[in-house]
């Protein structure tokens, strides 16, 4: 239910609160004793609030906006159009003060990643601040995290500007970070979102972080456009002990427009994919390199494919989709062009 100090009138000021889904709108049938074995996007978003009604602070008005109710592995890049779509327009509406975005932590740091690519520079310019939110344990578990997290998530989105410059950020236990940081780190732990980003208090913005920011910001690029009909086909491809090339060769053949190499160490792989990846490139297939590690830049340059930077690859699938998409109408510039504008920034830890 929308409490008294929520508000439905669109034209009055508001932080607009969207649901995705999620372990955050979860329920465990025995939360007790097994709060791991639950099922995802259970709960509406105004359910959600309502249970933290209480601590919302007075002065925040309030939309709730269900999107989806998903668990996030589903996530498809249609709906990250419809939620791309929905967070320029909100943002480009004077009502609304900042958005909180409730969203499964399995694919948030792609929906992250993709949000801050398309709407990073337009909620800079504005002041305003989209916060991605969720949880690691379900709704209804004795220690569950969701409600902590969505409150520090409203109070970041309405966090005065002098304090706090417009952009994507992610708010988890008791931390925020930019979007474009999050990685998901660890199957359980209440901060695995962004358990390895830069990050700072949410109380006690740590002033190295906040330079970061402001770095970052001051060299990242303009929005790129949000894909509006089918996405690029872009697949993630893992270099290991036994790889062979037959993968690369029946992608090539499928008519795949990209791949995103998570290579070993610094962000080599297998030589059985030298030819079939070498024939891929010349078919005019996108390449890209990154690690399987998990951290760490890739600095190599060498004739196949581009490095990511510290892109890690879900993060640097989503910005190769968007280079391909934006390529494709503006043909002044390449999709090299437009991956870089996203994967080169300063690494200020
Ligand atoms: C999901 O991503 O929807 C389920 C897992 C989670 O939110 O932690």
């Amino acid at each position: 239910m929308v409490s008294s100090n929520q508000v439905k009138a669109e034209n009055s000021p508001h932080i607009l609160v969207l649901g995705m889904g999620g372990t955050i709108a979860g329920l465990a049938s025995n939360p007790t004793e097994n709060p791991s074995s639950y099922k995802a996007g259970e709960l509406g978003i105004e359910t959600l609030l309502a249970t933290i009604q209480e601590s919302i602070p007075g002065h925040l008005k309030l939309l709730a906006q269900q999107v989806a109710n998903i668990n996030s592995r589903d996530l498809g890049e249609d709906l990250l159009t419809l939620l791309g779509n929905l967070v320029k327009t909100s943002l480009e509406n004077p009502a609304v003060q900042g958005i909180v975005i409730t969203h499964g932590t399995d694919t948030i740091e792609e929906a992250g990643f993709f949000l801050a690519a398309t709407c990073g520079k337009l909620a800079e310019n504005l002041g305003k601040r989209v916060v991605l939110t969720g949880a690691m344990l379900p709704a209804n578990a004795p220690q569950a995290d969701g409600p902590l997290n969505l409150l520090d998530a409203l109070k970041w989105a309405a966090t005065a500007p002098e304090n706090c410059p417009g952009g994507v950020f992610a708010v988890f236990a008791g931390k925020v970070c930019l979007a474009r940081d999050l990685a998901k780190r660890h199957t359980s732990a209440l901060n695995a979102p962004l358990m390895d980003s830069p990050s700072s208090p949410v109380g006690l913005v740590n002033p190295s972080w906040m330079s970061r920011v402001r770095a970052i910001q001051k060299v990242s690029g303009d929005d790129l456009t949000i894909p509006q009909d089918l996405w690029p086909w872009v697949e993630i491809l893992t270099s290991h002990a036994g790889a062979r090339s037959e993968t690369i060769e029946f992608l090539t053949n499928k008519g795949i427009q990209g791949l995103v190499l998570a290579g070993t160490g610094l962000g080599g792989f297998h030589q059985a994919w030298d030819e079939a990846l070498k024939l891929a490139q010349d078919k005019g297939i996108a390449i890209i390199k990154t690690t399987r590690t998990g951290a760490g830049k890739i600095e190599e340059e060498s004739a196949l494919g581009l490095t990511a930077g510290n892109l890690c690859a879900p993060r640097a699938r989503i910005a190769l989709q968007l280079a391909l998409n934006a390529a494709k109408a503006d043909k002044s510039l390449t999709w090299q062009d437009f991956f870089a504008r996203m994967a080169v920034l300063p690494d200020i830890r």
